[in-house]
Order: C-alpha cells, then structure tokens, then sequence
C-alpha cells in the first residue's frame, strides 16, 4: 500500500476567508493562452445568465492598454461563438479592467489596489504558468490584497510531491485553507459530475462495482491536436504532469470511490483522497511515454526533449473492492481524434454454454463518454435470431446528449465567487496522486516516438493486450 503522504502542516492563517460572495475578479495571466480560449467565452456565458455583475481586472506583463485587452477578449469570444449576442459582450466588456505590469514588482500590485477601488473581497484567479504561483500570492500577501479574498489556483499544483507541499505551503501562509480553490476543470464538466450521480443514484450497479464483476476499467482523453502555441510549457510539464496526474485521476478517483455516507460534497473529498492513498506508486514497467514526430520541431521545444506527448499507465488500487483489477490511463496529442472515455469490462461468463463461446470474452462493458458528448452505454450480448444459439454484441444507450449549457470554467468561477469549494480539488488528494506518479517523475522510462493520428507508440498496447486491448474513442 502507497504510505499516507505526511500531510502539509497548517500554519495560522494571516486572513480570512469572506463570508459573502466576492465583489470583484482578478484575472492574472488576462492576456494568455488559456484566457483566451476559455476564460472570456466563460465570463461572457456568466455575463449572460446574471452569474458576473462585478468588476474584472485583468493583469499581466504585456504593456497593454484597457482597451487592448477589451478588444482581444471580444475577438476570443466571437471566434468560437461568431453569433454571440453583442449586448451580453458590451456588458461585459464594460466591466473589464487592464493592469499591466510584472508580477516580481510591487508597483503591479499597488496598481491592482487602486483599480480594484472600492472592492473590498476579490478573488484572484491565477491563469499563470505554474511557476510564477508563488511570486503572486506572496505579492498579493505583501500588498494587503489577500485580505478577506480568495485564491483560484490552476492546474498543475505543483510539479511533484514535494514542490505541491511548498506551494500549499505557500499559499497557506497569505491565505486560509477555506480562501484558496484549486482547479482541476474537467470537475466541472457535466459528463464527469454525471459519474458520480450515476453510480450513487442507482442500486443495480453498486454490487457489480468491485473485483468480483469487473475485469479491467480503462480510460482515454485523446486529442487530435498538438501542444500548439504552448511547446515551452509543455516542455515543462510533459502529458503526465499535464493530464494525467490530474484531470484523468480525478475521474479514477470519481469511478473507484467508495459511497459517500452522507449528502454534501466532504465525504466525496475524503473518499476521493482515499483512491489515491490506496494506489500503489507507479513503476516504469507500467507506463509507456510517446512523443508525437515533429514535437522537436514545435516552437519553444528543446530539438533533443525526451518530453512525453502521449502516455499510458496501468495503476492498481490496493484496497478491499479494487485489489488485482488494473486501471488503464492513456492521453496523447496528435493522436486520430479529439474525445474522452471510459470503458469498464466486467468478466466473461464463468461457462461457455453457446456455439459463438471465445465472443463471450466481449459480452459486457459499461462505456461512458464523457466528451465531446456525454453518453452511457450497456453493452450486452444478444441471440440472432435463428436455429443456432450464437448472437452479437449491442450497445443500449442509456444516455447520449450535449454538453450542458453551461461550461466548467463558467461553473467553477461561478462556483469560486460564492465560495462553494465542492467541485475543487482539495489538498490532500493532490498530495496523493503527486506520491502515486513520483518514481516515474525520477526515473522515467524514455519517450518513444509515434506517428501523428495515430494511437501512440505500439508499446502502449502490450500494455493493455492481456485485457483486452484499447478502446478507441471516435470522435
Ligand atoms: C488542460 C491541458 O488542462 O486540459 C491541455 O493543459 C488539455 O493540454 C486540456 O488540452 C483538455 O481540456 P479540455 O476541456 O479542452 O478537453
């Protein structure tokens, strides 16, 4: 069993926590990768339903003017969304406020303090490259603005074991636990927040949901595309540290969980947590890294990196339900399609009654699509009609239907406003899952390349070829 990873010890807290919702949104890293692409479409969606009515202050280092950053937030939200109701935009966009400055500085901070005016419980949400976590929030604690606010950290937090301590560390000594919110995004989808209604809210398949029933449970976030503009970030993080660690355990964490005893969201973080402690640490024999051909090449990439773009891990759970079934974890860029799901084979019939018997191997999964479109699947073998008693593998659609109206940044930002930490990822579990992927972080084994649209190295299906082999996803 993994040992209990020695939980951060928690200094007094300098602030507190506010007791209402916040009264103005800072956005460090306002004119970056992922604001673009995700943060103004999602502050738009919260313009339009009413959710954001206070003042948003962005901040980064570009020597921008107000204007500048309105204009570039109005581009990131007509380009996936050209029929966006221009009204909702001006609105928004009246609230929008630029700072700019660098974050080392306290003159940025000075300069956040004044146009913040009158606010008097922000919250700062760091769209910043992990490394830069610390020097903000120190500046935040140093310039006062941590004072009754809160903090909305992104992912990864940390890049292992001991640099996730220090930065709890860190952010514990400006903020109290109950201010700081750690984002894992793929929390607040509704696919994956569907994972645990659908396994709590019916009796049939909780007796199945152990070693007895189910052989093998495997899943697959695969994207079509490459790192794209972000080459030196990922030169820093690799697809273990980006997803894997992350947004791919949470959902193992989300599917292997025991029940919560009671309703509200502290026995699923303590459950969750639990998943991981009971991991066994990963061992290079478990894990294939892949790097897509042409990675080298993308701008802000080392031409000799041994960065992963593709990886899968085979994870065991050393715990009562799950001991000896193996967890299949596989992500990777460039790979044939962009989708996400997971598959849970339960175990073949214990006879072979029918004349189709080595088929009985395939007879049942339970197959949850989690993107781009949420669907459950059943599958179940059924006769074909005629004197032979051989039949065929069908799918029953349970569910099948698009995403929710509302996207995980809009829920999570609208979540962290008022303080409701329930979709957040919480310390100690991060703590776990960093001890379950550490011996790999220290010795990894090496990439192997792969060609783009294809499934990644071939090592990555010996892995999995004595349970049955990949699903893979379409898109
Ligand atoms: C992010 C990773 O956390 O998640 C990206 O940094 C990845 O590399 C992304 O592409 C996937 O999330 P989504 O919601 O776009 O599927």
């Amino acid at each position: 069993m993994n040992p209990e990873p020695n939980s951060t010890p928690q200094p007094a807290p300098l602030a507190k926590a506010p007791d209402g919702p916040s009264d103005a949104l800072v956005v460090f890293g306002a004119t970056g990768d992922l604001a673009y692409k995700k943060i103004f479409p999602a502050l738009y969606a919260m313009c339009r339903s009413g959710a954001l009515k206070v003042p948003v202050i962005g901040v980064a280092t570009r020597p921008w003017s107000s204007e500048q950053l309105r204009d570039h937030a109005r581009e990131s939200i007509l380009k996936d969304n050209p029929k966006a109701d221009t009204q909702v935009i001006d609105r928004l966009l009246g609230l929008v406020q630029y700072v700019s400055g660098n974050y080392k500085e306290s003159g940025t901070f000075d300069k956040l303090k004044q146009t913040l005016g009158g606010a008097r419980t922000p919250a700062h949400y760091l769209a910043i490259p992990p490394t830069l976590f610390p020097t903000v929030i120190e500046g935040l604690g140093k310039s006062g603005l941590a004072a009754n606010a809160r903090v909305i950290v992104e992912k990864p937090f940390g890049r292992d074991l001991a640099s996730a301590k220090e930065l709890n560390r860190v952010a514990l000594e400006v903020f109290p636990n109950d201010a700081i919110f750690r984002i894992d995004h793929f929390l607040g989808k509704e696919a994956i927040m569907n994972i645990l209604y659908f396994r709590f809210a019916n009796s049939i398949f909780e007796p199945l949901w152990n070693r007895h029933h189910i052989e093998s449970v495997q899943v697959t976030l695969a994207e079509k595309f490459g790192v794209e503009d972000r080459g030196s970030f990922y030169e820093s993080a690799g697809c273990l540290r980006d997803v894997v660690q992350n947004h791919l355990m949470q959902i193992v964490a989300l599917l292997a969980m025991e029940p919560p005893a009671s309703r509200g969201f502290e026995s699923v973080h303590r459950h969750k947590a639990e998943v991981f402690e009971a991991m066994e640490p990963l061992q290079a024999k478990d894990m294939v890294r892949g790097q897509y051909e042409g990675y080298r090449s993308e701008p802000g990439v080392a031409p000799d990196s041994d960065v992963e773009t593709f990886c899968a891990i085979r994870l065991h759970i050393d715990s009562w339900r799950w001991s000896g079934v193996p967890w299949y974890l596989r992500s990777g860029k460039h790979l044939p399609d962009s989708a996400c799901e997971v598959l849970v084979r339960f175990r073949a019939p214990p006879q072979n009654l029918f004349d189709d018997d080595a088929k009985t191997e395939e007879a049942n999964y339970l197959r949850l699509r989690l993107q781009p479109h949420s669907a459950i699947a059943l599958a179940a073998r059924v006769k074909r009609a005629g004197k032979d008693f051989t039949g065929e593998q069908r799918e029953f659609a349970l569910q099948e239907e698009e995403p929710g109206e509302q996207t995980a940044y809009e829920r999570l930002l609208t979540d962290a406003l008022h303080g409701d930490d329930s979709l957040f990822a919480r310390e100690d579990a991060i703590e776990a899952a960093w001890a379950v992927v550490e011996p790999v972080l220290n010795d990894p084994p090496p990439s192997i390349p792969y060609a783009k649209d294809s499934w990644g190295p071939k090592e990555a299906d010996g892995l999995i070829a004595g349970d049955g082999g990949w699903h893979n996803p379409a898109a």
